[in-house]
């Protein structure tokens, strides 16, 4: 999909100018931000607009929007850049995160403005799926749609990390700079067959420089006896919010499991609520274990700009499970999204090709497949499967193909919190 390349700066009226960000704006940003968002969010988002330029990604500010009024800030977002793995195969993605007008110029659409230039930013990096997470509904206006569920959340009452005080033998400690390779290998614990944002090296060194005991954002990892690294918690102190968060993190076992949670328990501020999101693993089965679960509003906003592309980036995830089923058609099916179709040539049990079919207004008419296009990243991520999507979606239909569709698109667990 072609997109012309944003202009360098744009007129939205009102004398509001929308412009890509430079280093300059970075206080201004800082500013705007923390007033929207909180003073927690300041370490996190000064290390994103200082990340420099690394062989893949442009530098933090590079890929950050400002629309100013009179030379102040008054609206920016940024996109993050990530490698999203779903199942095994790897998807070029973007985020796009901190979305914020200063109060007096909301509702004249400047985040829709600067929406549309990310959007073209994206496309010139090759991102093939955006996440967005926030408020309800907002984002479907600009074509997102509820793609992914957020991993379970947990809630700890009050007093329970004193029953949950660890006996065993590991040493919780702030994360250093010399935990970053123990921290990258840590990963490779997660759940393969799982959709997952990628944390390389330079992830983990920004965050152990973000992070700080006694922060807003912490990193602690908890060593053995030898001094190896068996787990890592990660938490947020939202002063807004007065809550303390802890992302999907890492256990070697569900004892590591309860220290990390009796550590994270232990230094939230008395009144203030405790939330843990869920994961695979010792983590999650500590957490299942001890808290009590909480659903969390509502999904992930994703945003497929390219179907035939992220179709294209999941054949080989589709080759495998057809080889590890019954399915072994030839033929081509066709996936209506309304007002495209997503054609698979199908050559006795594998995906020969991805093309463009006819497009299909009604499937339920003739029994096709149908997927309203808000919908096509819950299909591809896996959300509750085809089956479970079919149910849940009024548009969407797997006509005679419910075999077929549920093999290739079962449902996947997802540790993504569009956070790190
Ligand atoms: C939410 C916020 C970013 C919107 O910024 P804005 O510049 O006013 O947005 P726009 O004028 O471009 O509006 C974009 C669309 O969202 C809708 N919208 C705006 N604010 C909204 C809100 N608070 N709730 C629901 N919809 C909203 C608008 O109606 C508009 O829809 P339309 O284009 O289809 O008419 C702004 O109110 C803000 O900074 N709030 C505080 C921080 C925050 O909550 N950020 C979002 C985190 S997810």
């Amino acid at each position: 999909m072609s997109q012309s390349p944003a202009p360098a700066t744009v007129e939205l009226g009102g004398g509001h100018l929308l412009r890509a960000a430079t280093p300059d704006d970075i206080d201004d940003i800082v500013t705007l931000e923390v007033a929207a968002f909180g003073a927690s969010d300041e370490p996190r988002l000064r290390a994103h607009l200082n990340a420099p330029a690394t062989d893949t990604q442009p530098a933090g500010v590079d890929d950050w929007t400002v629309v100013c009024q009179r030379g102040r800030v008054v609206s920016a977002c940024g996109l993050l850049h990530h490698r999203l793995w779903v199942d095994g195969a790897v998807v070029p993605a973007g985020q796009i995160e901190w979305v914020a007008t200063a109060p007096g110029h909301r509702r004249g659409g400047l985040v829709r403005a600067q929406f549309s230039w990310l959007h073209r930013r994206a496309t010139e990096h090759g991102m093939v799926v955006l996440l967005v997470a926030g408020i309800p509904y907002l984002y479907r206006r600009f074509g997102y749609g509820y793609g992914l569920s957020w991993p379970g959340t947990w809630h700890l009452a009050d007093d329970s990390h004193r029953r949950l005080a660890h006996r065993g033998q590991v040493r919780i400690r702030p994360a250093e700079p010399r935990d970053v390779a123990a921290l990258v290998s840590a990963d490779a614990h997660r759940h393969q067959r799982q959709v997952r944002i990628e944390r390389s090296s330079d992830t983990w060194a920004r965050l152990v420089s973000y992070c700080r005991p006694g922060g807003a954002e912490r990193l602690a990892v908890a060593e053995d006896r030898q001094g190896d690294l068996v787990g890592w918690v990660k938490s947020e102190h939202a002063d807004v919010e007065r809550q303390v968060w802890a992302l999907p993190s890492y256990a070697a076992t569900t004892d590591v499991g309860r220290a990390l949670v009796a550590h994270v328990a232990a230094e939230r501020p008395p009144e203030w609520s405790l939330h843990l999101a869920g994961g695979p693993g010792a983590w999650g089965a500590t957490l299942r274990a001890t808290a009590r679960s909480t659903r969390y509003d509502h999904g992930i906003f994703v945003r497929c700009p390219d179907p035939h592309a992220l179709a294209r980036a999941l054949v080989p995830v589709w080759n495998r499970r057809l080889a590890n089923s019954d399915h072994h058609e030839s033929g081509e099916l066709d996936i209506s999204l309304y007002r495209t179709t997503v054609r698979l040539h199908l050559d006795e049990g594998k995906v020969t090709e991805v093309g463009h079919g006819p497009i299909i207004e009604d499937p339920f008419d003739h029994a096709d497949v149908g997927v309203a296009p808000d919908w096509f990243g819950a299909l591809c991520f896996g959300r509750w499967g085809a089956q479970g999507l079919a149910e849940r979606c009024d548009d969407v239909t797997l006509g005679r193909y419910p075999g077929l569709m549920g093999t290739l698109f079962p449902r996947l667990d997802s540790d993504v919190v569009c956070d790190l």
